[in-house]
């Protein structure tokens, strides 16, 4: 008991006095990776299948490529086998259909993701909603979602997925905090503000989701304990929306034009870092935050779906 005394008096200590910590996405994501990687080999050498994570991706968006590129990487780097099937910008849903249908089919497949955003000609909902939810380790299917307000074991997507493993190799209390999340997509604001309300750990937030026509945004930023910045707006979040001590989660990764950078690109989040991070308690980089975990996240996922066809 004076143990656990000493212990939270410790945490609080360090919240109170020491100065931010940063999240830092690139040693909890390969802490995940290597667990993952572990569980993976010994999985194999039981005589067990090896986990198959297969990705489409449709069209050449810069962003995209990226993205899909990395998790095929990933998928290598702890032993995953991986599929990429491309299909060119103007493809036409009954190809996608197709496709989907094979995958869902094919018994070597554990894990089905179609990359998003799709060409404004295709239907989201519909090409999303035809992947078996077993294999749906986005965890967008309304299954899925349905599953995860409930509680239910499900697949959660990867980025609310990856911010929760985040906050909990942190040890960052929840509990009781006011977590204010801004942006309301279904990939991530919707999502984290229901399991940063549900009764788990991390969990039992009192929740705040704010969007486009919220009114007094910044008085209620400032209310918050917890911000998850998912809005897609660069450096949108200011050292004066936020809270002293406050944690917080930056999202955003939008490729904004720099001539001084090779790539003609530089990344940035959508939380003004060089500002905010001298206040708060805890926060994420841009890059080598969240976008990390997000990948981590998708692999525990396709391990449990391969995991789960031997229960
Ligand atoms: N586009 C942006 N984020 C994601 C994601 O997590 N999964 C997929 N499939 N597409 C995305």
């Amino acid at each position: 008991m004076k143990q656990i005394i000493f212990y939270v008096f410790f945490q609080e200590f360090l919240v109170y006095f020491c100065p931010m910590q940063l999240l830092d996405g690139k040693i909890v994501s390969q802490a995940v990776k290597n667990d993952i990687k572990e569980k993976t080999c010994l999985f194999t050498r039981a005589g067990k299948k090896t986990p198959h994570l297969a990705a489409i991706l449709v069209g050449s968006n810069g962003a995209s490529e990226t993205y899909v590129a990395s998790k095929v990487k990933n998928c290598e780097e702890v032993g995953f086998k991986s599929s990429l099937i491309r299909f060119d910008e103007n493809c036409g849903e009954a190809e996608l259909i197709t496709a989907i249908e094979k995958l869902n089919n094919d018994d070597d497949v554990d894990g089905i993701l179609v990359q998003l955003p799709l060409p404004k000609h295709i239907d989201e909902e519909k090409i999303i909603n035809l992947i078996n939810p077993d294999k749906d380790v986005d965890g967008f299917h309304p299954m899925s979602i349905g599953k995860m307000v409930q509680g239910l074991p499900t697949f959660i997507p990867a980025t609310p997925y990856g911010i929760l493993l985040m906050l909990e190799h942190y040890k960052i209390e929840t509990s009781g905090k006011h977590a204010v999340i801004i942006g309301r997509s279904n990939i991530v604001g919707r999502p984290i503000s229901i399991l940063l309300s549900r009764n788990t750990t991390p969990g039992n937030c009192t929740v705040t989701v704010c969007h486009s026509r919220t009114n007094n945004l910044k008085d209620i930023c400032l209310q918050a304990d917890i911000i998850v910045a998912a809005l897609g707006i660069p450096e949108f979040l200011k050292a004066d929306m936020v809270k002293d001590k406050a944690v917080v989660i930056d999202v955003g990764i939008t490729r904004v034009a720099d001539a001084s950078k090779k790539s003609g690109f530089a990344i940035k989040g959508d939380v003004d870092f060089a500002n905010v991070a001298p206040t708060c308690s805890y926060i994420t980089p841009v890059p080598g935050g969240v976008g990390l975990m997000t990948i981590a996240a998708l692999l525990m996922n396709t391990f449990t779906a391969c995991e789960n066809k031997y229960k």
